[in-house]
């Protein structure tokens, strides 16, 4: 059972009128419509024009501008902190301090509610106790970001440090396993893995690093916020509205119909847009300061606040038989955590669904340090998850000299290996063989440091890539029709660059048989029905089948409305289709009734129904993932040890693929992301102070234009036929594999085998 089960069920509670499954979806496998064309991005043209309003360039009248002052120590206590120069400074406003920042309840955590949208439950600048080295310990207000940015360096904080636990080996040897991973047991044991493993005839045993990540979207987080009265209005840059209302609501103790947050544009999400103190610093400095405060991280601020991806030691060993089966698969291993949040990083996800074993030994368990909390990014677990796991297959495969590819093939399960359900939708060898075929695999050298170009090792590596499908409960939606023929379809969605808007559009039109440009998708407000979290890959499909329950309910209405004088008289909402700008017979041409038409006869300008998404029992009863397979080539300099990325190819199996264009941005995107944690990206975690060393981007690498060679995605496009749509979710299995399929092909460029991210020089010098 996962964490999305779990909040599905606690939510089942409080969501009210949940239907026991979905309806069979007429949509999926529907030829014609706008599903599938690549429609280019609805909200291009306003991003383009600069029209679009991002969180930090929302106007407000008074506005003043925020800046943070972080703490230089891991732990202990603010000794001292003189802000007299500092409350002197030109066009200060406000500097507010734990002596006098309004009492605040601390947040809910993420996952300890399912409403909950806290990154950490830690009290907010409500004393002199310091939690990590970054730690917000003052806020200045000022006229203008300049003016607070000077004043913050006036002030001067003196601290008690007290010893932390910083280092993460040490804080290992204390590791503990968590109560659960995302609601999943932490440990799954079949058979004697151990025992198996000693006893296969091939084996592999190994140890791999990953280290921390942090957040780097184009846009850093930012807010701007404003009370009127007792309410307050928040424009923030989230990918969970309703979550940061209710979650906002029991820090500030109001109720949540007083809160409203917009967030119609989102500058990159990748799991880190949530909840931080940031934006509960900013209400509460707008509350006693009595203006607009506009609250935007500086790039290092972004660091400092905002957490990322934990690091993780892991062991993969591999039994295995002479037919190439798996006797024993063993994944274990540790990641660093916070007792104040609760992310342990579920590396060991892939390796519960990918392969057929005799045996497993699946453990997770979490080392307690003092730091930031970390966070969703990007995958989290399956990203790192996959780099162990799919690195070790290839040197297993190496072991028992068969093609990778092949090995995959004598491990495909008939079934999940370890929950025993049937697959809804697994075509992911023939996503390997669609990836080979079209890559290039067969002209491989199998035998490492086999192809040279002058100074340059030419080596190809493939890797598994997957990742769960999860639908959200909670969600809701309305569909509007006008009298014009036009249709609103409006839920509390989230566009982080995506393609959201776009794709729900493009659904929302087939649902309700109308022209794509004929309908409105509304989202990024809590104005609207409530949405769900833009997390898990999950938000497509969940919104999908919230705006599917309300089309089926607005569908009966205007059956209602069209009466007996209409050719639709007789028919109940279960026969009639929608098409061709109205409601008809599947088969009888001549029984139809245009939306004009019913809205006209019946005198009404619109109308409107609103509904709940059925409970997402999908998951319940298949396992349901999505699945790919990466192909890499490298070259690698025999003088440097620079490893540069000659081509790329990613094979995805992710059910119905509902906008082309879309889709290929999302797996591009996320292998370009899985190349920087390839290849380059790390947060340095100095272990004596607790200190983030490198919070910028010239010294935190991500891949930019000449790291990114031409990429090609392809896909399998088979629907999923318990999926609303068909479809599963895109945005994070474009990472998965990356870093094993590089790791792989630089073991076939070098005979170098790297287990330690980012494979940097000087690793292989
Ligand atoms: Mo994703 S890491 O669930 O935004």
């Amino acid at each position: 059972m996962s964490i999305l089960d779990t909040i599905q069920q606690t939510a089942a509670g409080v969501v009210a009128k949940l239907r026991p499954d979905a309806p069979p979806d007429r949509l999926i496998g529907r030829k014609h419509g706008s599903i599938g064309t690549s429609l280019p991005r609805i909200d291009g043209p306003r991003k383009v024009r600069g029209e679009a309003r991002f969180a930090a360039e929302v106007p407000a009248a008074g506005l003043t501008y925020a800046a943070l002052l972080h703490s230089t120590i891991a732990r202990g206590r603010i000794a001292t902190l003189d802000t007299a120069a500092a409350a002197q400074a030109p066009g200060v406003v406000l500097i507010m301090t734990h002596e006098n920042a309004p009492r605040l309840k601390p947040p809910a955590a993420f996952m300890s509610d399912p409403r909950a949208a806290g990154a950490s439950d830690l009290p907010v600048m409500q004393d002199a106790t310091i939690h990590w080295n970054g730690e917000p310990v003052a806020v200045v207000l000022a006229e203008t970001q300049e003016q607070a940015d000077h004043a913050k360096s006036l002030i001067v904080a003196t601290y008690e440090a007290e010893p932390a636990r910083l280092s993460f080996a040490q804080a290992a040897t204390r590791s503990r396993q968590p109560e659960s991973v995302l609601g999943e047991p932490a440990i799954i044991r079949i058979g004697d893995a151990e025992a198996a493993l000693a006893g296969a005839a091939f084996q592999v045993d190994l140890t791999f690093h990953t280290p921390r990540h942090s957040h780097a979207a184009i846009e850093p987080h930012a807010a701007t916020v404003w009370w009127e009265g007792d309410r307050l209005v928040i424009h923030d840059a989230t990918q969970m509205l309703h979550q940061t209302r209710w979650t906002l609501a029991g820090i500030f103790g109001i109720t949540e119909e007083k809160i409203r947050i917009h967030s119609p544009f989102v500058g990159g999400g990748f799991g880190g847009k949530g909840l931080w103190s940031h934006q509960i610093l900013a209400i509460a400095a707008s509350k006693l300061a009595g203006r607009p405060v506009r609250m935007a991280l500086s790039r290092e601020g972004v660091f400092r606040v905002a957490g990322g991806r934990t690091t993780t030691t892991q062991r993969v060993a591999l039994g295995a038989n002479a037919d190439g089966t798996l006797a024993a698969l063993i994944h274990t291993g540790t990641v660093a955590m916070t007792t104040h949040n609760n992310c342990p990083e579920q590396f060991t996800f892939p390796a519960r669904h990918l392969y057929a074993a005799g045996s497993f030994l699946l453990e997770q368990r979490v080392a307690d340090m003092d730091m930031l909390a970390n966070t969703f990014m990007r995958a989290p677990g399956e990203s790192i998850g996959t780099f162990a796991l799919e690195t070790a297959l290839d040197e297993l495969a190496e072991a028992m000299r068969l093609d990778p590819i092949e090995l995959r093939r004598r491990l495909e399960p008939e079934q999940d290996p370890t929950s025993g359900h049937a697959f809804s939708s697994r075509h992911m060898l023939a996503a390997f063989e669609a990836g080979a075929e079209r890559f290039g695999w067969s002209q491989r050298n199998p035998v490492p440091r086999g192809r040279r170009e002058g100074e340059w090792l030419i080596g190809m590596g493939v890797a598994a890539a997957t990742y769960p499908y999860y639908r959200m409960l909670g969600g809701a939606a309305r569909v509007t029709i006008t009298r014009d023929g036009y249709a609103r379809v409006a839920t509390a969605g989230h566009e982080m660059g995506m393609g959201t808007a776009t794709v729900q559009a493009q659904a929302g039109a087939d649902r309700l048989g109308l022209p794509v440009e004929h309908v409105t998708f509304e989202y990024g407000d809590t104005a609207l029905p409530a949405g769900t979290v833009a997390g898990g890959s999950s938000q497509t499909v969940s919104i999908a089948a919230a705006v599917a329950a309300a089309s089926a309910k607005l569908i009966a209405e205007l059956l209602t409305l069209a009466g007996n004088d209409s050719p639709l008289a007789g028919l109940s909402a279960g026969e009639v289709e929608a098409r061709d700008g109205g409601l008809g017979h599947p088969e009888q041409a001549d029984r139809f009734e245009s939306y004009v038409s019913i809205l006209t006869r019946a005198g009404r300008e619109e109308v409107s129904a609103e509904a709940d998404a059925p409970q997402p029992v999908e998951t319940q009863r298949y396992s349901m993932h999505s699945y790919g397979a990466q192909f890499c080539e490298v070259r690698v300099s025999a003088v440097t040890g620079e490893v540069r990325v000659s081509r790329f190819l990613g094979s995805f199996d992710t059910g119905r693929i509902l906008n082309p264009r879309m889709a290929a941005s999302q797996f591009r995107g996320g292998i370009i992301m899985g190349l920087g944690l390839a290849l380059m990206e790390e947060t340095e975690f100095d272990e004596r102070s607790g200190r983030i060393m490198n919070p910028s981007l010239a010294e935190y690498h991500v891949p930019v234009h000449l790291d990114v060679p031409d990429i090609e995605v392809i896909w399998t496009d088979i629907a999923d036929p318990h999926a609303p749509l068909g479809a599963h979710g895109i945005g994070e299995i474009g990472i998965t594999g990356v870093g094993a399929a590089v790791a792989n092909a630089i073991h076939n460029a070098t005979g170098r085998r790297v287990r330690d991210l980012p494979i940097t020089l000087d690793k292989l010098l």
